[in-house]
């Protein structure tokens, strides 16, 4: 029997309810290394009103993310925050629809139907004005944090959401427009909505940031209502069968609709941020970039396809994009840089913790436990040598094949990033959107030359506020130029 150990190292902070929350809230990362620094690998400190036990040592993180949900729960956290930031109501069976959709239709068989909606969806974005004059051989300028989720945001949501149909508008090239009208508009109030998140989740929003999310809210929830979505054509399998289930569970109309606005935000929220980070890094370090194009144009030449003013669109299938271990390497290396959740869970039993090495923590029923991988594996020097540097070929091994051999003091790290979460609540979209990111710099690589304005101007630095709500965002955009290879 391990020694058990109470801990309650709770460093109350100079309001005792609200304890450590201004300074976790200002810059989370910061805030836990100095708790790790002073206190180990396991503390509990007080935040808005709860007991939050942090694990961050690598090797338990199993206990964490594999223990029984009787007794670490997700669902009752993620409930409140919905609630408080969505205005969404729950039924008990929410969680369990959507993965059954997602295992359904984000997954194996159903991520073909989605990679090709996608794929369609960035062609219409992306390359529907090919071959008008005005368009050749002209260079745009654009900051490449809005350009890359701009696109990433519309696609994803025309994938999922459905497309304009051709008989409501005449014909298709009038619906394909409107597609583009519709949800670029669509995008610039989703940011607006984005920006306030962070407040919005934490409760701190003064009365008029309020209203305007209110505003936002209201109106997602028109553009995503039942009756506007059966108007549409190719609304994805997920989306569907997400909204049948709860109609079939007597659940209004109008809350279903909130629930859609939900999912928007959990789809789009992250993936446009981290294509930015993506081609910022492969601009950054040309050896990558280099060898990123060269898979991409052998990919294309072994299925007989290249890209020619005037010849068709190339045909990017879910096949091709499991062809491609260095742009893989180069996502999981992006996505280790920029991507970082925090995973919470609930306590509903009174528990016991055990650690890797065998120490045991006693963990109170109605307290809360939490993990931030960023700092507890993304960036240890130990796991990933020269942590903040951008190697694309880390994840890469040295005969090609995928790495996933992470070492720490000689012993293997089991969970050595985690951009996804862990566990129950491990998003259900990674590989869409891995497909995503790889189908954009794809199109991006095949179809365009792109440089940076200013070649020398340095990577920014990562929005602090936004610690633990997945992907990161610069702290200002980084202007660039673009204009087609032909
Ligand atoms: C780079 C892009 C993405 C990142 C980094 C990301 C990350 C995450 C993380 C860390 C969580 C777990 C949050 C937690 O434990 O509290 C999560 C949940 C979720 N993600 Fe993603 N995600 C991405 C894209 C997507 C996409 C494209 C979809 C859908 C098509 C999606 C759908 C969801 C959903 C529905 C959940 C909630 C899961 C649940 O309640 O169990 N995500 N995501």
């Amino acid at each position: 029997m391990g020694l058990l150990i109470p801990i309650l190292l709770g460093f109350l902070g100079f309001i005792p309810w609200l304890g450590h929350v201004f300074e976790f809230r200002r810059d989370t990362l910061k805030f836990l290394e100095r708790m790790k620094q002073n206190h180990g690998d396991v503390f509990t400190v007080q935040l808005g009103g709860f007991y939050f036990t942090f694990l961050q040592d690598p090797f338990s993180f199993g206990a964490f993310v594999k223990e029984k949900r009787e007794k670490l729960d997700f669902n009752k956290f993620a409930k409140q925050l919905v609630q408080r930031v969505f205005s969404y109501k729950g039924i008990t069976d929410d969680h369990h629809i959507l993965q059954t959709a997602s295992n359904r239709h984000l997954m194996g068989d159903g991520l073909v139907l989605m990679t090709q909606a996608m794929m369609s969806n960035l062609q219409n974005l992306m390359l529907h004005n090919i071959g008008s004059v005005t368009n050749q051989s002209t260079w745009k300028e654009d900051g490449l944090f809005m350009y890359s989720y701009n696109i990433l945001f519309r696609a994803g949501y025309l994938s999922l959401f459905g497309n304009v149909p051709p008989e409501s508008e005449g014909n298709e090239e009038e619906a394909k427009k409107k597609d583009r009208t519709e949800s670029d508009a669509l995008f610039y109030e989703f940011r607006k909505y984005d920006q306030l998140f962070p407040d919005l989740a934490y409760g701190v929003l003064p009365p008029k940031k309020k209203k305007e999310a209110e505003r936002l809210m209201g109106l997602f929830w028109d553009a995503l209502a039942i009756q506007k979505l059966k108007n549409k054509d190719d609304i994805s399998r997920w989306v569907w069968d997400i909204q049948q289930a709860k109609a079939e569970y007597g659940m209004e109309e109008s809350m279903i609709s909130r629930y859609m606005f939900v999912l928007l935000w959990a789809s789009q929220g992250n993936t446009g941020a981290s294509s930015f980070w993506l081609l910022l890094f492969l601009m950054k370090h040309p050896e990558a970039m280099a060898a990123v194009k060269g898979e991409v144009d052998k990919v294309l030449k072994e299925t007989g396809q290249e890209v020619q003013p005037g010849g068709p669109l190339i045909n990017l299938t879910r096949d091709m994009l499991m062809k491609t271990p260095v742009l893989d390497s180069a996502v999981e290396e992006t996505l280790r840089l920029t991507a970082a959740p925090l995973l919470t869970r609930a306590v509903l039993q009174d528990m016991t913790l055990k650690m890797a090495d065998g120490r045991e923590y006693f963990i109170r029923k109605g307290d809360r436990m939490a993990m931030f991988p960023y700092g507890a594996v993304h960036i240890d020097p130990e796991i990933h040598p020269d942590p903040h540097s951008f190697k694309y070929n880390r994840f890469l091994n040295p005969d090609g094949s995928k790495k996933t051999d992470f070492y720490k003091g000689g012993k293997k790290v089991k969970y050595y990033t985690m951009p996804w979460g862990a566990g129950v609540s491990m998003c259900p979209g990674r590989f869409f959107a891995t497909n995503e990111l790889k189908q954009f710099v794809f199109l991006m690589l095949a179809y365009f030359e792109f440089e940076l304005k200013n070649p020398d101007e340095k990577i920014p630095e990562i929005d602090v506020r936004r610690w633990g709500f997945g992907s990161m965002q610069p702290v200002r955009d980084v202007q660039f130029q673009y204009r087609l290879r032909y």
